[in-house]
């Protein structure tokens, strides 16, 4: 199966000379998404994981189903003022603008084991404030997960400590 050919790639969006990868046509495609399901899944078998936790909005799309099939509990990441309870917050910086990632203080018990998901890693400033939030709250990082890497944006140097595999990585722009 290749992913690659169902990631659909627009010109100029958000913002003009950014390429941007649009995986709504990897989801909708019910073998293709099983398939990146089932890899991730199959990397993560074997790490004792006790959560997933994905980052708003595209991070629910894929880790909600990796948790699903993994059969471990999900954990959401949002964006500033969304969770009602407790929240530890952190600042980042994004492929384009800065903004504020939230977790739920008590969402997970201090020594869990945990893998984060999310569509894509471009520069790195999202996983790596998720990684920070939620070491903050005790939890250990055993992976992350990702559909697509802009390996050309050179987010490997940010997350070197943990252990990263991403199904489809594109060399250049
Ligand atoms: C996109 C993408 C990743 C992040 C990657 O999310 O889904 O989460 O950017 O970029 P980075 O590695 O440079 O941090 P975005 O914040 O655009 O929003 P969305 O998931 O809510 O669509
Ligand atoms: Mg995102």
């Amino acid at each position: 199966m290749d992913l690659r050919s169902v990631i659909r790639e627009i010109p100029d969006f958000p913002e003009k000379g950014i390429g941007f990868k649009d995986i709504t046509t990897l989801i909708k495609d019910k073998e293709a998404f099983k398939y990146a399901v089932d890899l991730i899944v199959q990397d993560l078998k074997d790490k004792d994981i006790d959560y997933i936790v994905g980052p708003e909005a595209r991070g629910f799309l894929m880790g909600a189903a990796v948790a699903y099939a993994l059969g471990v509990g999900f954990v959401p990441i949002r964006k500033k003022g969304k969770l009602p309870a407790e929240v530890v917050r952190k600042e980042y910086s994004l492929e384009y603008g800065t903004d504020i990632l939230e977790i739920h203080k008590d969402a997970i018990e201090k020594g869990s084991n945990v893998a984060i998901v999310d569509d894509l890693m471009a520069t790195g400033g999202t996983v790596c404030a998720v990684a920070e939030l939620l070491e903050e709250i005790g939890a250990n990082v055993k992976a992350m997960e990702f559909l697509i890497e802009l390996s050309f944006l050179k987010p490997n140097e940010k997350v070197k400590k943990y252990h990263v595999n991403s199904l489809v990585k594109y060399e250049s722009e």
